[in-house]
């Protein structure tokens, strides 16, 4: 089971499960395919109600579908404000509450690694979901959180937030800046007993690093390529 934990703080009760007796809505940006599909299966496999939020329409609904009665789908694109907005209304009106909010979606950056070739339109764009997406996500939860005082906040970043050097500039930096927004953030709403945590995966075959590796390596099958993934810091 996922357990997130936090010390105690004066006026704020232990963290709680997330996986609790009673039943969680959970709102899931990303949800369509990879992590966010896994996620949100356990989060059901756990008696919550999840409401995917993915640009993807048809991926979207398919997976809804897959996941059962307890999936919802709604269409989102985190770069609008206004469909994050909807989206967690969308959440309170068809729930009644929100009780977690986990904001995953999140692209690569395929321009040249080296920074004088930099290209900032294509550093915009990956700011724009990973980093925007990110802050707009909370500003929302946070919107209809504090009015019940509890909470909790879920964000994707990356090892290659953790450590430099392991991912193309772009992606690498707006994985630094999701860390940095969850310690802000955090040091605001546990006031209102919010929590606000972030999960920072290493490698994992999903579609997102499957179309990077084959490009690296256009000569091997995608089950040499999910063992060169599984294999990454493994001697
Ligand atoms: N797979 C990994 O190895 C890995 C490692 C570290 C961090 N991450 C992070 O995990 C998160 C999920 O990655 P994944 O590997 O599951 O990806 P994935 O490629 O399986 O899924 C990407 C999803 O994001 C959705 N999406 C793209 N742009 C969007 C937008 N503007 N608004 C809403 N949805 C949008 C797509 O429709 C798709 O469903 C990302 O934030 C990624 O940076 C992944």
């Amino acid at each position: 089971m996922l357990r997130i934990c936090l010390r105690k703080k004066k006026n704020l009760p232990y963290s709680r499960p997330l996986f609790a007796e009673s039943i969680n809505r959970l709102l899931s940006t990303q949800t369509g395919s990879g992590i966010g599909k896994a996620a949100a299966t356990k989060f059901i496999n756990n008696g919550a109600k999840v409401i995917i939020a993915d640009i993807q329409q048809q991926l979207g609904q398919e997976t809804a579908k897959e996941l059962g009665p307890n999936a919802t789908f709604i269409t989102c694109d985190v770069t609008k404000e206004s469909d994050i907005s909807d989206a967690v209304d969308f959440a309170v009106s068809e729930y009644k509450q929100l009780d977690i909010m986990y904001n995953n979606a999140g692209i690569p950056c395929k321009t040249p690694p080296n920074i004088v070739d930099l290209d900032l339109e294509s550093f915009d764009k990956v700011m724009k979901i990973n980093v925007r997406g990110v802050m707009a996500g909370i500003k929302h939860a946070a919107r209809v959180m504090i009015l019940r005082g509890t909470g909790s906040i879920l964000c994707t970043a990356s090892v290659t937030g953790v450590i430099g050097g392991m991912a193309q500039h772009t992606y690498s930096v707006s994985k630094f800046v999701v860390i940095g927004i969850v310690k802000s953030m955090a040091s605001e709403l546990y006031r209102h007993g919010i929590r606000v945590n972030c999960i920072p995966p290493f490698a994992i075959p999903t579609p997102f690093v499957m179309s990077e590796m084959e490009q690296i390596y256009p000569h091997l099958d995608s089950q040499r390529l999910v063992e060169i993934v599984r294999n990454v810091g493994v001697s």
